[in-house]
C-alpha cells in the first residue's frame, strides 16, 4: 500500500477501530480453532476490545495463525490484519544457547546468522514480530534475567544487539514473494538489568551519566540497526516507571535517536503504572502512557477503555493517537500484511525448516562456540580414548538444556548428553546415574507449587538416597567421572531472582571426587554461579550454559576433543555472591586494593578478594597461546588521526584452535573518571600448532570518547593505556598521548 492509502484507511477508521489496533490481547484468548474469540475481565478485555485489537501475543503455528487471522477478517470492517508477535529469543523449534552464551563467542556474525535462522522458522510458523533481543546489560548475577542478555560488556552488547537485529530482519521488505525476515523488537527501555538487590522488576536508579555511558548504548545500537520495535521496561528509571517516562521514550528515543517505529509496553505495564503509584488510576495511566509515546499496550484494557474518553475530555489529542496507529499500520504494510495476511503461513515449509538438519548443525556449531572451559587441569580434557566414563548428575540424561525463555522450543527433540556420548563411544562405555535431581525446596521458597505448574517430579527420601549410592558406586568404577551439574531452569529466567548463587550440587561433586579417579564437571545453568568449591574439586570444569537443542552433541564433542573449546566468558565469574554488582570495568576509586598489601583503609572486603574468580573475557582452550609485548605505530594521536597496535600471538600448544584477542583501553584521567579498563577491539584468530600471528587494531578517535562533564560525547586530550589481552584481568602495557 502507498503512504496515501493507508492514510485514506486511517480517515476511515473509527475512534474505537483505532484504539484497537494498539491493544494487544493475550493468545489464550483466541481458541484452539481460532474461530471464537473469548473474553478476559481480569484484564479488562471484554469481547469488543478483543474483536478489534490491533495485535496479538504468542499465537504461533501455521495452521493456527490462518485459522486466527481469517476468523478476525471476517469479523473486521475494514480487513486490516492481525500482527503476530511472539517471544522467539534464542530459537524458535530449533533453540539455540541462551543469549548469554552466545555472548561467550565473541562472534557477533554467527548471532545473526542464528537469528537469521530462527527467523526463517518463525515466518513458517506464521509470526511477525519477535520480542527479541534483550539487550539490557547485567552486572549482578542474581537476576534470573542474565540469561537473556549478551553479557556485562556496553561494547560487546552493542555489535550484538546490531547483529542480532539485522539477522531477524534480513530480507523483510525487500518485496519479494517469498517473504523473509521478521520484524525485530529491542528491549527492555530501558536499564531493566540494573535492579536494585538483582530482584527482577525492582527499581533501577542510577546517574544519567552511566545510562548513557554503559546501559543505552546497546538499545541504541538496535536502534540505528533499523529494528522495527521497542519495549518498555518494568522498571523505573529516575523515579519513572519507563512506560510512563517521557523523557525516555520521547525525548531520548523519538527525538534524539529518531525512532519512527512502534513502542509496545511490557506485559500489563500500563496497568502496573497503578501499583507503582506513578498514577491513581488505569485512566491516569493510560494517558501518562500515551503522553510518553508508547504505542501499543500489551494485554490491559487500559487503552482500550480510556483513551476514547481521554479523547473527548480533550486531556489526550487524537492527533497523537492518529500517529500511533499509523506507525502501526506502517509495520503491517512493510511486512506485506495487506497483501498477504497470511504471510508467510506454511505448514509444509514449517515440516521442511523445523529442526532441520543444517539448522541443528548450526545449533551445535553455536554450542561448541558458547562452551566456556575454566579449569583444565593436568590436560584432563579432552578425555583420552577408551576411558570408562560414569556420567552423573541431574543433567546426564536430562532435556532441560533449553532454558526459561525458549518457550516455543521443542524439548523432546534435545539431544542429551548420555545419548551424545553413548553415540560417540558406545553404550558399554558409558555409565549414567541422575545422583540427585535438579532442585531441592531448599533451594526454592514455592518449589511443590512451581513443580505442580511445570509439571515436574520430587524424589522421596529413600530414592535420594539410593540414587546417590548408586552414583557414587559408578563413579568409583570409572577412569573419568563427568558430572553433569547445574542450577534448575526454574531458578533462573523472569521472575528467578537468587540470593545465593551456590547450590547443593557443589557439595554432590565433593563426594564424588573422592571415589572417581577424575572428574570432570560440566555446568548448565543461566547464570554465573559461586564456583569457588567446585572449581577445586574439579580436574577440569567446562561451563555450558543452557546449550540448546544440540547441546549433547556439541558438549561430548569437546569432551572427546573433536572440538576445541573456544567460549570466553560474556559476565565475570563471582568468588561470593556479596560482591554483586561484578564488572570488569569499574572505576579505580581513590583507594584501589592491589591485593597484596595488608592494610585496612583500602576499597575492599575484609573476607573476600575484589577480583572475580574468573574474569570476563576469560577461557581456556585446548591450545595454548602467548601474547607478545604491545607495540604501537606512534605514542602520539592527533585529533583526526589513528593508531595501530599490534602484538605477536603464537599457539604454543600442540593443537589447532581459535583465540579470541581482546583489544582494552583506559582514558587514564578525565574530567569525570574513566574505567579502568574498556573492551575496544576483538578478533578471533585461528592458529595451528606452533603457529605465530601478528594481530593488529586500529585505535580512532572515536573509541575514546565518553559523556563528559557537561554531558557532551567527545574525547579529552591526555594519556591513554593500551593492551592486547587474552582477557580483561591483564595489566595494561603500552602507552600514547591524545593530543
Ligand atoms: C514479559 C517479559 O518481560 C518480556 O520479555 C516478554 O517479551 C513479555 N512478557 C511478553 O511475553
Amino acid at each position: 500500500m502507498q503512504e496515501k492509502q493507508l492514510q485514506e484507511l486511517l480517515g476511515s477508521l473509527s475512534l474505537t477501530e483505532k484504539i484497537g489496533q494498539l491493544v494487544q490481547v493475550p493468545g489464550e484468548v483466541l481458541n484452539a480453532e481460532g474461530q471464537e474469540l473469548g473474553v478476559r475481565e481480569d484484564l479488562g478485555l471484554s469481547e469488543e476490545i478483543i474483536r478489534n485489537a490491533g495485535s496479538t501475543l504468542n499465537v504461533v503455528g501455521a495452521k493456527r495463525i490462518k485459522e486466527v487471522q481469517k476468523a478476525y477478517l471476517e469479523r473486521s470492517r475494514h480487513k486490516i490484519p492481525l500482527l503476530f508477535m511472539a517471544d522467539i529469543i534464542y530459537g524458535f523449534r530449533t533453540v539455540f544457547p541462551i543469549p548469554l552464551a552466545l555472548g561467550c563467542t565473541f562472534e557477533p556474525e554467527l548471532l545473526e546468522r542464528l537469528c537469521e535462522v530462527t527467523s526463517q522458522e518463525s515466518v513458517a510458523a506464521g509470526a511477525h514480530v519477535t520480542f527479541s533481543p534483550m539487550v539490557d546489560l547485567v552486572r549482578d548475577a542474581r537476576w534470573g534475567r542474565c540469561l537473556e542478555s549478551t553479557g556485562e560488556d556496553p561494547y560487546m552488547n552493542s555489535l550484538y544487539a546490531k547483529a542480532m537485529v539485522e539477522g531477524f530482519q534480513k530480507g523483510m521488505s525487500d518485496g519479494a514473494k517469498e517473504p523473509k525476515g521478521m520484524a525485530s523488537c529491542i528491549k527492555h527501555f530501558a536499564a531493566y538489568g540494573a535492579p536494585e538487590g538483582g530482584r527482577d522488576y525492582n527499581t533501577v536508579d542510577m546517574s544519567e551519566r552511566r545510562l548513557r555511558q554503559e546501559y543505552l548504548p546497546s538499545y541504541k545500537a538496535g536502534v540505528d540497526a533499523g529494528c522495527e520495535m521497542i519495549m518498555t521496561s518494568f522498571n523505573t528509571v529516575d523515579g519513572i516507571p519507563s512506560t510512563g517516562n517521557k523523557w525516555l521514550m520521547d525525548d531520548v528515543l523519538r527525538k534524539e535517536w529518531g525512532f519512527d517505529g512502534v513502542v509496545i509496553t511490557d506485559y500489563a505495564a500500563i496497568a502496573e503504572l497503578v501499583i507503582h503509584g506513578a498514577a491513581e488510576d488505569q485512566k491516569e495511566a493510560a494517558r501518562l502512557a500515551m503522553e510518553a509515546g508508547v504505542d501499543i499496550d500489551m494485554c490491559t484494557g487500559c487503552y482500550a477503555n480510556y483513551l476514547e474518553e481521554l479523547i473527548q475530555e480533550g486531556r489526550i489529542d487524537e492527533k497523537q493517537l492518529d500517529k500511533a496507529v499509523m506507525r502501526i499500520l506502517k509495520l503491517k504494510n512493510k511486512l506485506g500484511l495487506f497483501e498477504d495476511p497470511y504471510r508467510g503461513a506454511d505448514e509444509a515449509k514449517e515440516a521442511g525448516l523445523f529442526l532441520s538438519k543444517e539448522n541443528r548443525r548450526l545449533a551445535k556449531e553455536a554450542a561448541v562456540k558458547s562452551m566456556v572451559l575454566l579449569e583444565n587441569r593436568e590436560e584432563t580434557l579432552p578425555l583420552a580414548a577408551g576411558a570408562k566414563i560414569a556420567l552423573i548428575g541431574p543433567y546426564a540424561d536430562n532435556q532441560d538444556a533449553l532454558g526459561f525463555w525458549a518457550i516455543h522450543g521443542t524439548k523432546s527433540a534435545v539431544v542429551t548428553l548420555k545419548t551424545a556420548l553413548e553415540e560417540a563411544v558406545g553404550a558399554e562405555n558409558v555409565m549414567s546415574a541422575p545422583g540427585c535431581e535438579t532442585i531441592l525446596e531448599k533451594d526454592y521458597h514455592d518449589l511443590p507449587a512451581m513443580q505442580k505448574q511445570y509439571g515436574m517430579e520430587g524424589w522421596s527420601d529413600e530414592k535420594r538416597q539410593a540414587e546417590m549410592e548408586k552414583a557414587v558406586e559408578l563413579a568409583a568404577q570409572a577412569d573419568v567421572a563427568v558430572l553433569a551439574l547445574g542450577e534448575a531452569v526454574l531458578q533462573g529466567g523472569e521472575g528467578g531472582s537468587r540470593t545465593s548463587l551456590t547450590s547443593r550440587r557443589s557439595a554432590y561433586a565433593s563426594e564424588k571426587v573422592q571415589k572417581a579417579a577424575k572428574v570432570v564437571v560440566v555446568l548448565f545453568g543461566g547464570r554465573p554461579l559461586v564456583l569457588d568449591e567446585v572449581s577445586k574439586l574439579s580436574d577440569a570444569l567446562l561451563e555450558v550454559w543452557f546449550p540448546g537443542t544440540e547441546g549433547g552433541h556439541a558438549i561430548a564433542d569437546v569432551l572427546l576433543g573433536k572440538e576445541s573449546p573456544c567460549g570466553r566468558l560474556s559476565m565475570s565469574m563471582p568468588r561470593c555472591v556479596g560482591q554483586m554488582p561484578l564488572y570488569y570495568n569499574h572505576f579505580n576509586t581513590g583507594r584501589p586494593y592491589d591485593g597484596i598489601t595488608p592494610n585496612r583503609f583500602f576499597s575492599r572486603y575484609t573476607d573476600c578478594e575484589n577480583t572475580p574468580l574468573y574474569p570476563y573475557g576469560y577461557g581456556l582452550s585446548y591450545h595454548k597461546a602467548e601474547y607478545g609485548p604491545v607495540t604501537l605505530s606512534s605514542h602520539i594521536m592527533k585529533k583526526g588521526e589513528t593508531i595501530t597496535v599490534q602484538a605477536d600471538i603464537t599457539n604454543t600448544g600442540s593443537r589447532a584452535g581459535i583465540e579470541t584477542v581482546q583489544l582494552y583501553l583506559r582514558d587514564v584521567a578525565g574530567s569525570v573518571v574513566r574505567p579502568v579498563k574498556e573492551l575496544k577491539g576483538v578478533q578471533k584468530v585461528a592458529l595451528d600448532a606452533g603457529e605465530t600471528k601478528r594481530v593488529k587494531f586500529t585505535i580512532t578517535e572515536e573509541m575514546l570518547r565518553f559523556y563528559g562533564k557537561n554531558m557532551e560525547y567527545c574525547s579529552e586530550p591526555g594519556k591513554f593505556q593500551v593492551m592486547i589481552a587474552p582477557d580483561s584481568s591483564c595489566d595494561m602495557q603500552a602507552e600514547f598521548v591524545l593530543e
